[in-house]
């Protein structure tokens, strides 16, 4: 899941190309580096860490060039460390990879019988030694790219510049996206069309096992098989690319405060007067038997709680699978099923493994994306964007409740649908949804009452997560939420579950925050509490004004919401699990918005 760009163009590249790699940080930032063609020869800068330390490197050591590729990494094979940096060059060439080259042992062992031996633990260095070789043996450039990519096992996007070769760059595609950007005599190509943004929004494409030589003048594609083609040329909208924090001191904090605002976008664009509106061709719930719903990590969580809304609200069977798991476990997919796939980034290599899994299995692929161009919403039967906007915090935040928020409308629909809904009902249910915007302000104007707390969770080594019902997932979410930024060890359980062991874990120095709005299932999620406190367990109790008042004065910490609707409380209850977690890691330290090892975007497996 790294970034690659690649730029063919009229002035000095560097500083293009980092501009571009800060918009494709979100991939990956254990390291970061640069190569151009400069009077005929290859030439490279990289740094560990951070895009600003090779942003410093070259500020002492600058790069000329008028092509060149640049590369922000994420870590697989080989140790974050300036040797194992892309751009990855062996003499004449230099390559820049996302993605993993599963036969790089048996490439290397095929190499090392022609001499040649690699100076980097990487799997991408082999593809720059294998170009190489190819070039010795009297190839051109292109063809010797070309060869080198058919030997290629796994998934890739590549970028390839050659040593004397100032209009030509030569990329693929298998399994990792790569967009090409036209420009004024100008070619690009990036992971994403957010990293060509402020260069163009004229934007092609690559599909599965396509190659394309660049040169200045325009892309010429070929497909997996050889063949000429021509792959359509889009605008994608420059709205969709604006990165900006807005004034807050992180992305995560931004993105946690615009949540209301989006919300009301995501709204406006599903609800009419006459209710529930999908895009073309829709979805009609009465023909499905059952619903198969695949995710990772917080989508998943989403599809997870969307279960309780689908079951409940439709009476739909929904199964809910971990894309990992689910892509090679070889499930039946039984006719009648309906598969749905639910995305931020759209390039989650496990969720679009699965998705391919279930084509022609699954009566229909949906899917629940926030980027409308990725490979997921291409590849499925129907895409219902989340209307989330560009999200950089590599925590996700309005990513989930926006995909709690078409789950959601999908589950009123399968309702109505399914006959179990009147429209009077649904109206009364989309009436409460309108005024969540409203209600989430609300939610987010108490932030302060989070800081204190969280400057006392920040000590403690363990945490653990309960909630009942809708709020199961919410506690698991928030558990993930506060482990991947604070690097606090927390878990999430089903409150009827503590007893069954967890309990023993319980004592004065591991709090425990109980997600409990006072619905149904409150006073079962009191008793669960009592068990804890008993034990002398610190509570955070996350309710709304009636269960404040019921819970009493044993609990250590009580964080108040507003009260709203049962089948909302998931999409409400989400801001105080990401504030603590927010807040946690502020009181830490951490970098929240590039937490240690995390990448946004996982397109390796
Ligand atoms: C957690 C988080 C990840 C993603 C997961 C799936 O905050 O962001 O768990 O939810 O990697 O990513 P997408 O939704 O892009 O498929």
């Amino acid at each position: 899941m790294c970034g690659i760009v690649g730029v063919l163009g009229q002035h000095e590249v560097a500083p293009t190309i980092v501009e571009a790699l800060r918009r494709l940080e979100y991939r990956g930032y254990d390291s970061a580096g640069i190569a151009t063609v400069h009077r005929g020869k290859l030439d490279r800068r990289r740094a560990v860490g951070k895009l600003v330390n090779l942003s410093d490197l070259l500020v002492h050591e600058p790069l000329a060039g008028r092509s060149g590729i640049g590369h922000t990494r994420w870590a697989t094979h080989g140790a974050p460390t300036a040797d194992n940096a892309h751009p990855h060059r062996s003499g004449p060439v230099a390559v820049v990879h996302n993605g993993i080259i599963e036969n790089y042992k048996e490439l290397r062992a095929d190499l090392a019988e022609h001499g040649l031996t690699p100076q980097t633990q990487t799997d991408t260095e082999t593809i720059s030694m294998l170009a190489k070789h190819l070039l010795d043996s009297g190839l051109s450039p292109v063809e010797a790219a070309m060869q080198c990519i058919d030997r290629l096992e796994g998934a890739f996007a590549l970028a390839f510049l050659f040593d004397g070769e100032e209009d030509l760059m030569v990329v693929a595609r298998k399994g990792s996206p790569l967009a090409l950007g036209h420009g004024d005599n100008e070619m690009y190509v990036g992971s994403d069309a957010i990293a060509l943004a402020p260069l163009t929004n004229r934007i092609t494409y690559l599909e599965e096992g396509d190659r394309a030589v660049l040169t200045r003048a325009g892309a010429t594609i070929t497909d997996a098989e050889g063949r000429r083609v021509i792959r359509d040329m889009r605008t994608v909208q420059m709205d969709q690319t604006r990165i900006d924090k807005a004034g807050h001191k992180h992305f995560m904090a931004k993105e946690i405060a615009e949540q209301p605002v989006v919300l009301s976008d995501a709204l406006a664009a599903y609800l009419t007067g006459d209710g529930i509106a999908l895009p073309d061709p829709g979805v009609d719930f009465s023909r499905i038997d059952r619903l198969t719903m695949v995710a990772c990590g917080t989508a998943f969580y989403a599809c997870f709680t969307a279960k309780y809304w689908f079951e409940q609200l439709a009476g739909l069977p929904v199964e809910v699978d971990i894309a990992s798991e689910f892509r090679y476990r070889e499930p039946p997919v039984l006719p009648g099923t309906t598969a749905l796939f639910v995305s931020q980034s759209g390039e989650t290599a496990d969720t679009l493994a699965a998705l391919r899994y279930c084509k022609n299995k699954a009566d229909r692929i949906l899917s629940v994306v926030n980027v409308a161009e990725s490979s997921i919403a291409r590849e499925s039967d129907l895409a219902l964007p989340i209307h989330a906007g560009v999200e950089v915090g590599v925590a996700s935040t309005k990513a989930f409740t926006c995909q709690l928020n078409v789950l959601l409308l999908l589950a009123i629909k399968a309702a109505e649908d399914r006959g179990r809904l009147s429209a009077e009902d649904r109206d009364a249910m989309l009436a409460a949804l309108r005024t969540l915007p409203g209600v989430m302000n609300a939610a987010l104007a108490r932030d302060n009452a989070f800081e204190h707390i969280a400057r006392q969770l920040s000590e403690a080594r363990d945490i653990l997560f309960l909630g009942r019902g809708l709020m199961y997932p919410l506690a698991l979410e928030g558990a993930l939420k506060l482990k991947e930024i604070s690097y606090i060890h927390a878990e999430a359980y089903a409150s009827g579950e503590l007893k069954h062991g967890p309990i023993a874990l319980i004592d004065k120095t591991v709090p425990v925050v109980v997600m409990a709005p006072r619905d149904r299932l409150f006073e079962k999620t009191v008793s669960n509490m009592q068990e804890v406190m008993a034990r002398g367990g610190k509570v955070v109790l996350i309710t709304d004004a009636k269960g404040a008042e019921i819970a009493g004065q044993d609990v250590w910490h009580v964080i108040q919401m507003p009260e709203v609707p049962e089948i909302l409380t998931p999409l409400l209850y989400a801001l105080p699990a990401q504030l603590l977690a927010y807040h946690t890691a502020i009181a830490k330290g951490t970098d929240v918005d590039q937490p240690r090892n995390l990448a946004k975007s996982v397109t390796v497996e």
